[in-house]
């Protein structure tokens, strides 16, 4: 099975250049220790250290193991566990998973812990495992009741390393990668670097190489070898790819280039507008988003969930239906905003004409009235406008000490006179191909240009100081020591703090007044007035939420029961 499987991807030619360069890889090392420009990076040689063969990979009763078992990745605050899944093996559940720690060298486990989650994405067949961090000098890895004890996965660093990839509608595979340290906005110079294919990039006989299209901050795109699109089944056990910098080391990976389903062009786009959105810890706020939005013409969320541990799930089970067409999607990555909005927007192209990057604090208000479609459609009249800017407008606690029980748009109407920057609705099909973008702007194809609205038109209610129940989370998350909140946008800098709070969480005594300059009831009126159930007199989150919490509970009961 796998010997025909590297047989398929490996041609003679390319046995014959990394002989080759095997040949000269070992010269070098013996010439030079300095492998990379000391201005760039410094990424483990992984294809000349030993490959110390794993006994549970050469086992042949580990077979199943072989298939499922992946590579782990350890996160500051935990490892993630990859699996993929054959075909025919179900999904595990975590009480059937037990994280198990290794000491260094050592194939016998010194200790297991529960897992603290087991997450995933159905239709992948990709299986990932959180387990709690192994101490220091420790390796993880995970067993499956029932099941001999899983060896084997290699273990990446999450800065170091290529974590997603996809081929895009022309053929080439776009690669997610971590390390690299490019210059942001900027097109780097392709030509330093090389992508190769395999399945273990230590194992220099075994994969294919080909150039880089482009590469720009952290994101490359490889011209995809024949034989890798030629392999039909690209979900389970497929090729991986990853990125080699030209004299130097190959960056480790967990990538396998997937063809999305929707990487189609369909005849026509089902959704005129879409949004994408990153958040951690905020299915609270979900509802109201989701409906509110729907109300104004959204029609597609995809929300990229970085490392939640609320009841996401549940919040979106409860909201889904054919009117909110919500999904949810694994995105643990650390200090990747960049690139999951370009994931995002490459999944949304084939249905969505529009598509928004806001956060789930955000939302759309139209003070003129006219529907957001409208706008859209007055925009698209130029078809050389790709990208529309909104501006944003800061709204404080106003005067609130407690959650408003009738959401955001209602609870809070005091505002920051100014506006702050701008969030910004682009039609994914006319991204540049580098897919740089920085600060919610994408750069476009050449012929494209954006536009700004105006406030008047068209701005975004952005609920940026909430009561400090509220606040105080999105403080904490900001002021963790290890790296910067996603949502902080190096290049908003300061003005994304709150002013004067200092890194102590503790709240000011004026809190609830400030940020407080204009009063602003607008989206209150219209929310008001338009969505509030004349029978009951509630808004329709507030209904749900009801409905929602009974729903999850009971689901909650049966799992554990
Ligand atoms: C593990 O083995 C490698 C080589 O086999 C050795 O260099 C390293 O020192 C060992 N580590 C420990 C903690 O024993
Ligand atoms: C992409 O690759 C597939 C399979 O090799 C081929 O059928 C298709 O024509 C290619 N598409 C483009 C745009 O090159
Ligand atoms: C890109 O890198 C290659 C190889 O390092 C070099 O020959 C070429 O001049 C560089 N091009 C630019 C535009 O810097
Ligand atoms: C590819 O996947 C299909 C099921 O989706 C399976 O029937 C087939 O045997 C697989 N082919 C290979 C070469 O693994
Ligand atoms: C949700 O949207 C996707 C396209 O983004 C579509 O394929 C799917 O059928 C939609 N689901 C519902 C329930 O409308
Ligand atoms: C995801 O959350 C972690 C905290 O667990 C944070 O450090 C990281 O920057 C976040 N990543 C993104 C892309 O938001
Ligand atoms: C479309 O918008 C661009 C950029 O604002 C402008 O230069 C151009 O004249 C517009 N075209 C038309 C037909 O209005
Ligand atoms: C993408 O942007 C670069 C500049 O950043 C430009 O040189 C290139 O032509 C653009 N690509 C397309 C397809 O327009
Ligand atoms: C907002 O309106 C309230 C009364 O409704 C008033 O007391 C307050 O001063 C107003 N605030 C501002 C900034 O205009
Ligand atoms: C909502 O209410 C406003 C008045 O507050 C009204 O002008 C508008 O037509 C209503 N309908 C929608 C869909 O917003």
């Amino acid at each position: 099975m796998r010997d025909r499987r590297k047989r398929n991807v490996v041609s003679w030619s390319a046995l014959f250049w990394c002989t080759f360069f095997l040949l000269l890889l070992s010269y070098l090392l013996f010439t030079s220790s300095r492998f990379f420009s000391p201005d760039t990076f410094h990424p483990e040689l992984v294809h000349t250290l030993p490959t110390p063969l794993n006994k549970a990979l050469s086992d042949d009763s580990s077979l199943h193991f072989r298939s499922s078992l992946q590579e782990t990745v350890t996160l500051p605050d935990q490892a993630l566990v990859f699996l993929n899944h054959p075909q025919t093996v179900r999904p595990f559940a975590k009480e059937d998973i037990n994280c198990l720690y290794f000491p260094a060298n050592s194939s016998v486990p010194h200790s297991w812990r529960p897992p603290i989650d087991v997450d995933g994405e159905e239709h992948l067949r990709k299986q990932m495992v959180r387990c709690p961090l192994p101490p220091p000098g420790f390796t993880v890895s995970i067993r499956v009741r029932s099941n001999a004890q899983l060896q084997g996965g290699h273990s990446h660093r999450w800065d170091l390393l290529v974590y997603e990839a996809l081929v895009d509608r022309d053929n080439s595979t776009v690669v997610f990668v971590k390390g690299l340290g490019l210059r942001p906005e900027r097109v780097s110079n392709a030509s330093k670097f090389e992508c190769v294919y395999g399945w273990d990039f230590r194992k220099i006989k075994y994969v294919l190489r080909s150039n880089v299209m482009s590469i720009a901050q952290e994101i490359a795109r490889c011209t995809t070898p024949r034989s890798v699109l030629s392999n039909p089944n690209r979900t389970h056990d497929s090729v991986k790819v990853s990125i080699r910098v030209k004299g130097g080391g190959t960056l480790n990976s967990i990538a396998r280039p997937l063809l999305s389903p929707g990487l189609r062009t369909p005849d026509r786009k089902p959704h005129e507008m879409c949004i994408c959105t990153m958040l951690r810890n905020q299915a609270q706020f979900l509802k109201e988003w989701v409906i509110y939005h729907a109300h104004i013409g959204v029609r597609r969320w995809f929300v990229y969930d970085n490392n939640s541990d609320d009841d996401i799930e549940d919040v979106i089970a409860s909201i889904f239906s054919v009117k909110h067409n919500i999904s949810r999607h694994i995105w643990p990555w650390i200090k990747t905003q960049e690139a999951g909005f370009a994931h995002c927007a490459l999944r949304a192209r084939d249905s969505c004409k529009w598509v928004g990057f806001i956060d789930v604090d955000e939302f759309f208000y139209l003070p003129s009235g006219l529907s957001l479609l409208d706008v859209l459609r007055n925009q698209a009249k130029n078809v050389s406008v790709g990208e529309i800017r909104v501006s944003c407008h800061s709204f404080g606690p106003s005067g609130l000490t407690q959650m408003p029980p009738q959401g955001v748009t209602v609870g809070y109407t005091c505002r920051k006179a100014t506006a702050e920057r701008h969030k910004s609705i682009v039609n994914p099909e006319v991204l540049n191909s580098t897919l740089i973008n920085v600060v919610h702007h994408f750069h476009l194809r050449d012929g494209f240009h954006y536009m700004n609205l105006e406030r008047s038109e068209m701005v975004i209610n952005h609920y940026k100081y909430q009561v400090w129940e509220v606040f105080k989370e999105k403080f904490y998350r900001r002021v963790a020591t290890y790296v910067a909140d996603w949502q902080e946008d190096q290049n908003a800098g300061s003005k994304d703090r709150a002013p004067g709070l200092g890194t102590k969480a503790v709240e000011p005594e004026d809190w609830s007044s400030r940020f407080c300059e204009v009063n602003d009831t607008g989206l209150r009126d219209v929310v008001l007035q338009n969505l509030t159930n004349r029978r009951t007199h509630l808004l329709p989150w507030q209904e749900e939420h009801r409905r929602g919490r009974r729903r999850s509970r009971k689901k909650k009961g049966k799992h554990k029961g």
